[in-house]
C-alpha cells in the first residue's frame, strides 16, 4: 500500500477527513502522541487498525471528537464527574470511560460494555475529526509494543506502507499519551496517568481520584486487568532497562563504575556520567521528561544500546506518568541503590562464600565482612564488650582484655536461649558499622547471620552460597583447625540449605570444580 503524506494545510485535511469517512486509515497529530484514526462507527474499519498495529483485538480503542456536543450519543449517559471533568479538560490530554451506547461496535470497544472518549487539545486533531464528520477511533501509531510517536517520523518508521496516510503536524506537544480514568463503575480511578493528573482532577472533583495498581506496581499474575492495555507489554526498547533508584551522585557513580560497550545512561541534565547518554530533562521537570522519554527509548534502538540504567523518575504530577512507562519499558527492573546494601551474601558455614565475595570484589563491588564489623564493635573496651562479660562472664576475656572468641563461642552456642542472647547484644551495633562502612554504590554484605540480624531488608537482593555437608565440614575443620564433632555442632547450630534457598533471590553452589565466577556473572546479568 502507498501511504500518502499529507500535511496540515486546509486541502490535505480534507483529504485526511475524506479518506476516514471512506473507512481508510490515516495518522494524525495530537498533543499527546500521534493517533491511527479510523472511522469509530464502523467496525470494519476500526478492525484495520489492529491488524496495521498488531494489536490484540481485546484491546478497546479510544474514541475521538471534535466537539464536546458529539460524546451524548456514544455514551449510555454522562456522569456527573463525566461531566465535570469534561468541563474543566476538554479539549485537552484526557480520555473518559463511560458506559458505550449501541453506536460504538464490538470491534471498537474490545468487546467491553464501555466506552473511553476524549477531545484532543491539538488544533489539527480537531480539524480533522471535523472534516472527516465522524468520531475517530485511535490508538497510539506505533506498532504494537514499541514507544509511541511523538513525531511523524516515528509514525513512518512503524506504519510506512502499511496504512492509508500519514499527516505531519510536527512533534507532540506533551510527549505521552493521554491520561485514561474511568467513571464508568462509579468512583473514578486512574488507569493510566498523564499530564491531566490526579492532583488536577482532584481539584476539580472536590474528592479523592484513586491510581490503578497496576499503574505503578504492573499486573500480578492472575489479576483480571481494568484496562486491557495494562495486561500488555509496553514501550520495550531492544536494549534492557534498568530504572536506577538513587540520588544524584550514587547514580552517577553506579553508571561511572558500568562503563562497558553497550552500556548508556537515560538521566537528566545536570547528570556527570562518561557513559553515552540521552538526557531526559532536568531533574524536576516533569513535562520536560514526558516529552522526550518516547524520543528517547526509540534513539537507544537507533544507536544499538544493550543496557540502558535510567535515572528514577519522580512519581506524583505529570511524573507519574513518566514512571508509569518507563518502568514498562524496563520490565519493572529496578535497581534500588537506597538500600543500605545492593547484594546480602549468606550461606552455611564452610560454603564458599568468601570466595564468591571475592569474585563479587573483582567485578566492582565493595565487601562488606559481617564478621569484620563484629571484630570491631567487640574490640577491647567497647560496649559490646562489657555487655557481653555481663552476659556470658568476665571471663571471656583473654588476659589482655581482649574477647576470647573460642570461649564465647562455646558459651553462646550451648544453648539457643544463649545464642539469642548473644546475637541480641551485638547485632545491632554489627548492622550500624557495617552500613556506616559503605562508600560505594555497589555493596556486598557478607553476612552468615543475614537473616537471624534482620540485615535482609538492608539489602536490594540477596545470594546464598551452597555446598554439601561433607564439602562442608571438611573446609571447616581445615579452616578453624577444629574436630568433626566441632565442626558439626557448629554446622548444626544454622539455618539448613532448604531455608537459605527459599529466603534467597539467588542461589549458587561451591562444590569443588563448580564455576563460581560463571555463576556470579548470572545473577549479576539478572539484576544489575
Ligand atoms: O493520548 C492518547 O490517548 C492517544 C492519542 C492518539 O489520543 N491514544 C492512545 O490510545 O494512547 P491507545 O489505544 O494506544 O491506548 C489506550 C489505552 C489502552 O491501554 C486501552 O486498553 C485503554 O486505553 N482503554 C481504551 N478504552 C478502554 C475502556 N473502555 N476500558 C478500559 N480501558 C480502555
Ligand atoms: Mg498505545
Amino acid at each position: 500500500m502507498q501511504t500518502e503524506l499529507l500535511t496540515t494545510s486546509e486541502e490535505d485535511v480534507k483529504r485526511a477527513g475524506a479518506i476516514l469517512r471512506g473507512g481508510g486509515l490515516v495518522a494524525f497529530p495530537t498533543e499527546t502522541v500521534y493517533g491511527l484514526g479510523a472511522n469509530a462507527l464502523d467496525d470494519e474499519a476500526a478492525a484495520k487498525i489492529y491488524a496495521a498495529k498488531g494489536r490484540p483485538s481485546d484491546n478497546p480503542l479510544i474514541v475521538h471528537v471534535a466537539h464536546k456536543s458529539e460524546v451524548a450519543p456514544l455514551v449510555k449517559s454522562v456522569p456527573p464527574d463525566a461531566k465535570k471533568l469534561m468541563d474543566a479538560f476538554f479539549p485537552g490530554p484526557i480520555s473518559i470511560i463511560m458506559q458505550k451506547s449501541e453506536k460504538i461496535g464490538k470491534t471498537v470497544s474490545g468487546g467491553l460494555h464501555t466506552v473511553a472518549i476524549r477531545m484532543p487539545e491539538n488544533e489539527d486533531a480537531r480539524r480533522i475529526i471535523a472534516a472527516a464528520g465522524v468520531p475517530v477511533c485511535a490508538p497510539s501509531a506505533n506498532t504494537s509494543g514499541k514507544p509511541s510517536p511523538t513525531c511523524a517520523e516515528h509514525v513512518k518508521d512503524d506504519m510506512l506502507g502499511r496504512i492509508d496516510a500519514i499527516v505531519d503536524g510536527g512533534a507532540c506537544r506533551v510527549g505521552v499519551e493521554s491520561t485514561v480514568v474511568t467513571v464508568a463503575d462509579g468512583e473514578p480511578v486512574i488507569l493510566r496517568p498523564g499530564a491531566v493528573t490526579k492532583e488536577m482532577m482532584e481539584k476539580v472533583l472536590g474528592k479523592p481520584v484513586s491510581v490503578a495498581r497496576a499503574v505503578t506496581e504492573g499486573m500480578k499474575e492472575n489479576e483480571t486487568a481494568a484496562s486491557p492495555g495494562m495486561k500488555y507489554k509496553h514501550y520495550a526498547p531492544k536494549a534492557k532497562v534498568v530504572i536506577v533508584d538513587a540520588d544524584q551522585p550514587t547514580y552517577e557513580a553506579f553508571v561511572n563504575s558500568r562503563a562497558e560497550p553497550g552500556v548508556w545512561a537515560l538521566c537528566f541534565a545536570d547528570d556527570r556520567v562518561n557513559v553515552p547518554c540521552i538526557r531526559l530533562g532536568h531533574a524536576g521537570d516533569d513535562g520536560e521528561q514526558a516529552h522526550r522519554l518516547f524520543a528517547a527509548l526509540r534513539e537507544f534502538d537507533k544507536n544499538g544500546a544493550k543496557k540502558v540504567y535510567a535515572r528514577m523518575p519522580g512519581k506524583s504530577g505529570v511524573a507519574m506518568a513518566v514512571y508509569n512507562r518507563l518502568i514498562r519499558a524496563a520490565a519493572f527492573d529496578i535497581l534500588d541503590l537506597n538500600k543500605p546494601f545492593t547484594l546480602g551474601l549468606t550461606g552455611p558455614t564452610g560454603a564458599g562464600k568468601s570466595y564468591a565475595a571475592k569474585a563479587l570484589a573483582k567485578r566492582g563491588f565493595q565487601i562488606i565482612s559481617a564478621d569484620e564489623a563484629a571484630r570491631r564493635v567487640t574490640e577491647k573496651g567497647s560496649p559490646v564488650l562489657k555487655e557481653l562479660c555481663k552476659a556470658f562472664g568476665e571471663d571471656i576475656l583473654l588476659q589482655n582484655g581482649e574477647l576470647d572468641r573460642k570461649k564465647l563461642a562455646e558459651r553462646a552456642f550451648a544453648a539457643p536461649d544463649k545464642t539469642q542472647l548473644l546475637n541480641a547484644i551485638t547485632h545491632p551495633a554489627i548492622l550500624k558499622t557495617a552500613r556506616e562502612a559503605r562508600t560505594q554504590p555497589l555493596t556486598v554484605f557478607d553476612a552468615p547471620q543475614l537473616f537471624e540480624s534482620g540485615a535482609e531488608k538492608d539489602c536490594f537482593k540477596t545470594v546464598c552460597v551452597l555446598a554439601g555437608e561433607k564439602t562442608r565440614k571438611a573446609r571447616i575443620m581445615a579452616r578453624d583447625e577444629i574436630g568433626e564433632e566441632a565442626a558439626e555442632r557448629r554446622m548444626a547450630a544454622q539455618f539448613d540449605e532448604a531455608f537459605f534457598v527459599s529466603h534467597t533471590d539467588f542461589a549458587l553452589t561451591s562444590e569443588d570444580g563448580d564455576d563460581i565466577e560463571a555463576q556470579i556473572d548470572k545473577i549479576l546479568e539478572a539484576i544489575l
